[in-house]
């Protein structure tokens, strides 16, 4: 007997392969069998007519807090996701100082929510209070320079870097999976590249990815790129360039020109990249971001809520205000920018590398659709809808693809041995129903999520939280996985 068995569904097992008709069955947690007929289960799933996937992993997120504050995390569970990476883009909530903080550091941890002055407190805040899915926390450099720097404002003197690189293996060591920057942000754009390899180096010895916001994402995307390969090649890991786009009406169409680059380097060396499928970023809110997008939203204002979902230009307007004065007014503030061409977003997300990832702000009052929506919107709209890819490749895409880049050895595939994370939908209604104005939005299409043998969602409820703070894979399984 079974703990749990899935039946008469249609497997699509996370590699790309093409799907085929199977039970799976159950057993403490992890899958025991995949086939035509398993045997019976204490609780079965009828699954006929709907897809059986891995279940999926959110390779770029900012849940960091919210799976300690809200660990349903129906955003991400309501579309399938059974594990987050968090930390990206240079930021975590450990290690933090008391204190005011810089941006962006200042929009995740705003005041009341947890903050931890230590790295593992946050790994052991994870494991005892467990959230719906599981965890993969990176540690951000720009929390290491606001715990060692006096100001961020400069590149870090020789006994900072020294500090941060201790800070950084400790926090290896206790179980971050790899570390973030965000040279993009004033938190860290004046970090220098020597700064961002010397800090990482723990990273060589202990393994781990090195994720990046790069410094510049618009006409200088290209160097960026080199210097995102540069770091990844001299610390020897896996570089993700996180949420890949070519920001700027004046950069629209050179997706061409950075995925054929991204291409050649990946011939020579490990490197991977993530994709939201929106055409509008969303991040703090600055005055010099208002002036490059075509529209501003606010969505989240610590000193004045009651703007969340207002564009910023009419708001100036009508509180006549110039765009400079209204932000100041409203910081610490989000905001979400259109400023991206659609061309450019397919291209990416068809690229056989790109993984998906919501890059989601969660517990802000007007969020960018992408935290509810992003993973139902592949497999809606650009796979069934815009035929961008096979159901196959958008699955392999948020599983598979997904596990190997992060070195998680036991997910991301369905077959024997591997841990039960189970995603059951609907391929012909599977969509997002999250939008721009109603951002808060459960997706369509997806009936069961079982994490880690239990079932976390069912048809449109919450259930258990079986999520785990994922444990580091040794350095040789991590490097074979990478290769
Ligand atoms: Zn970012
Ligand atoms: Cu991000």
């Amino acid at each position: 007997m079974f703990d749990l068995v899935i039946r008469n569904g249609m497997l699509i097992d996370g590699t790309g392969a093409p799907r085929r008709a199977a039970d799976v069955g159950i057993d403490k947690g992890r899958i025991a069998e995949v086939g035509e007929h398993v045997g019976r289960g204490r609780e079965e799933i009828d699954a006929s007519g709907r897809v059986v996937a891995p279940g999926f992993i959110d390779s770029h997120t900012h849940d960091d807090v919210a799976l300690l504050v809200e660990p349903q995390m129906t955003p991400k569970i309501s579309q399938g996701v059974t594990t987050c990476v968090c930390g990206n883009c240079g930021v975590t909530v450990a290690p933090l100082p008391e204190g005011d903080l810089p941006e962006p550091l200042s929009l995740l941890a705003t005041p009341g929510r947890p903050r931890f002055a230590r790295a593992a407190d946050y790994l052991q805040a994870l494991r005892d209070q467990p959230a719906a899915v599981n965890s993969v926390p990176l540690l951000g450099h720009s929390s290491l320079r606001a715990t060692v720097m006096d100001s961020v404002e400069r590149p870090a003197h020789d006994n900072e870097i020294a500090s941060m690189r201790n800070l950084a293996h400790d926090a290896l060591q206790a179980g971050f999976h790899g570390i973030s920057t965000g040279t993009f942000y004033a938190a860290a754009a004046h970090a220098t590249t020597a700064e961002i390899i010397e800090v990482c180096a723990p990273l060589t010895a202990l393994g781990g990815v090195f994720a990046t916001h790069m410094r510049d994402e618009a006409d200088d995307v290209m160097r960026s790129l080199d210097e995102t390969a540069a770091i990844g090649r001299a610390l020897r890991v896996m570089a993700i360039v996180s949420h890949h786009k070519v920001a700027g009406i004046r950069n629209h169409g050179r997706s061409r020109e950075t995925l054929a680059h991204i291409a050649a380097l990946q011939a020579t060396q490990s490197l991977g990249l993530d994709c939201y499928p929106y055409a509008a970023s969303s991040t703090t809110l600055t005055a010099s971001r208002v002036a490059h997008a075509e529209r501003t939203l606010i969505t989240t204002s610590v000193t004045h809520p009651e703007f969340a979902g207002r564009e910023v230009s009419a708001l100036a307007r009508e509180l006549g205000l110039t765009v400079e004065a209204l932000c100041d007014l409203l910081q610490p503030a989000g905001a979400t920018y259109f400023s991206m061409s659609e061309d450019d977003v397919e291209r990416i997300l068809q690229y056989p590398g790109t993984m998906i990832g919501s890059d989601g702000i969660p517990l802000q009052a007007k969020p960018h659709p992408r935290l509810w929506g992003t993973f139902p919107r592949v497999l809606g709209h650009y796979c069934r809808g815009r035929g961008l890819f096979s159901l196959e490749t958008a699955v392999h895409k948020m599983t598979g693809l997904t596990a190997a880049r992060f070195g998680l050895s036991d997910r991301g595939v369905i077959t024997p041995g591997m841990a039960a994370d189970i995603t059951v939908f609907d391929a012909d209604k599977v969509s997002d129903a999250a939008t721009f104005d109603a951002p808060a939005q459960p997706a369509v299409g997806i009936e069961w999520v079982v994490v880690n043998g239990q079932v976390a969602w069912r048809q449109g409820e919450s259930g258990a939280l079986a999520g785990r703070l994922l444990p580091r894979n040794d350095i040789h399984a991590q490097r074979s996985a990478n290769a």
